[in-house]
């Protein structure tokens, strides 16, 4: 652990921090998540505070100062879609930058990769997911299922506490990232005061805005080298609000689904059209290829403008 941060060729010249974080290629990190993730103001912001505490605490050390290895477990609170899974991978690489993660890589699990169905068969399978994890980050999606309160001997609780243990023996080589729904999360840490006490950070994320959610879709869009006409975004802002209200909607991912399904739709629909298709037919959506959905036959008002066909999703 605890590698220099900055790169040969600058070893021995005196830099500000922002240089450091520069040459420690997590500013380019910290760059790229603010450009490829809409929205999520307090987040960036939180995962900037972080970089740049690590960084200051690296420099207190080489000037000898007190430091003490500080805490890097994280809970990531918000609903579906929201972008916790996104962030915890970035931040594993960020870590990896600033020297606090050696591996930088990140193993996501959930409640049946921790815990067995028999007993015995907690402890070995716990174990084996703490080992794949050293030296990178651990995510344990919906955290508070590794705790059943309803049954009295729930083989969670053994889960838990070796993660507890391994989180505090070796907190300066696996980084433990929870997530879930903020509410449950809450009742979870109730629980298990020994798990909220070892969470040094607790990063909320808010669900997206109806004009966030279209920046995500055209982001989306453009990585693909796809684009809507304008037809086609007043068609999906109209779907985005149908769809907000509905069940199941998951924000950033109900997006990325609904781009998929579009995307079928207007594959199908330049079959239909005998000719050869240009570059931009290729690429451009259509409001046609959205009004279809089901999610405005669902709806109680019909669209302003005629959904042509029934059918598909
Ligand atoms: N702010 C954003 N900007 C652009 N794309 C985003 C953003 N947030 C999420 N996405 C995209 O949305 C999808 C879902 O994100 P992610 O899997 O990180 O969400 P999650 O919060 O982990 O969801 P879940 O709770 O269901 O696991 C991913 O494809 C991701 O790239
Ligand atoms: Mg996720």
């Amino acid at each position: 652990m605890m590698p220099p941060i900055a790169p040969p060729e600058t070893a021995g010249q005196k830099l500000t921090p922002a240089q450091l974080l520069d040459a420690s290629g997590a500013k380019a990190v910290l760059a790229l998540l603010d450009d490829e993730l809409i929205g999520l103001a307090p987040v960036k912001a939180r995962i900037r505070d972080i970089a740049a505490l690590l960084l200051i605490d690296r420099l207190r050390a080489e000037q000898g100062l007190q430091t003490r290895p500080p805490s890097l477990h994280m809970c990531f609170t918000g609903n579906p879609g929201t972008g916790k899974t996104t962030v915890a991978l970035r931040m594993a690489t960020i870590l990896k930058q600033l020297g606090y993660s050696r591996t930088g890589h990140l193993v996501a699990v959930t409640r049946d990769d921790l815990v067995g169905q028999f007993i015995g068969h907690t402890a070995p399978k716990t174990k084996d997911i703490v080992k794949k994890a050293m030296g990178g980050v651990l995510f344990i999606d919906e955290a508070y299922y590794l705790y059943k309160p309803e049954n009295e001997r729930d083989y969670g609780q053994e889960s838990i506490e070796i993660l507890l243990q391994t989180m505090e023996n070796h907190r300066d080589d696996l980084i433990v990232i929870l997530a879930g729904y903020k509410d449950r999360m809450e009742t979870f840490f109730q629980s298990n005061p020994g798990m909220a006490s070892r969470i040094a950070h607790h990063i909320d994320f808010p669900d997206y805005s109806e004009e966030e959610l279209m920046r995500i879709a055209e982001l989306m869009l453009e990585q693909l080298d796809y684009r809507f006409d304008d037809g086609a975004r007043r068609a999906f802002a109209q779907y985005l609000a149908l769809r907000r209200q509905q069940p199941h909607f998951a924000n950033a991912r109900s997006v990325r689904n609904a781009i998929d399904r579009i995307r079928l739709r207007h594959a199908t629909r330049l079959f239909s059209i005998d000719a050869v298709p240009t570059a931009e037919d290729l690429s451009t959506l259509g409001a046609q290829d959205i009004l279809v959905s089901r999610v405005f036959a669902n709806a109680a008002a019909p669209p302003a403008t005629p959904a042509p066909q029934p059918a598909g999703a």
